[in-house]
């Protein structure tokens, strides 16, 4: 398995999608994957089984896992030490972004939950989050002012 981790908008969907087209290996999307599963969107189900129902389902999601996949997961995966662990089922690559890069790439972005509200509360959930993502993380891979394909060749080489 290689999972990918990092903040929202540090581009993994993206980057594993060209992760999966070089290495010839299919890609999950999980959050995806969760919705068709609960037949909710991600923020119908924050909204309306609140976030530790979302929670539990990426916890077990993570644990049914069983082929060798690229798998994009949620930017919340390493909340929690359940998660933590499995993860070393496989490689982790972390996807690492500035704050700026964030901000600029989620400007827009209007549908995800926990990018709502107070830049402070915003920016305090990016930084309460780095010392996790470094801790699972096998390989960091930066990913500021690069294209997804620049950073897929670059894990390529590291994996
Ligand atoms: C979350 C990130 C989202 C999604 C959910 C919670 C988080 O995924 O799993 O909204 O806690 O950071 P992306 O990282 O793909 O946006």
């Amino acid at each position: 398995m290689i999972y990918l981790v990092g903040f929202m908008g540090s581009g993994k969907s993206t980057v594993a999608e060209q992760l999966s087209r070089k290495l010839g290996m299919p890609y999950i999307e999980m959050d995806e994957e969760i919705e068709k599963q609960e037949g909710l969107s991600i923020s119908e189900m924050f909204a309306t089984q609140g976030e530790s129902f979302f929670r539990e389902k990426e916890t077990s999601f993570l644990r049914g896992i069983s082929k060798d996949v690229i798998v994009s997961t949620g930017g919340g995966i390493i909340l929690s030490k359940d998660n933590r662990h499995l993860l070393k089922s496989g490689t982790v690559i972390y996807l690492k972004a500035e704050w700026e890069t964030i901000v600029k790439r989620l400007r827009e972005d209007t549908n995800r939950p926990l990018w709502k509200g107070d830049e402070q509360e915003k920016k305090n959930r990016f930084e309460s989050r780095l010392a996790l993502y470094d801790e699972v993380a096998d390989e960091i891979v930066s990913v500021d002012e690069r294209t997804p394909c620049e950073i897929a060749v670059d894990i390529q080489k590291r994996i």
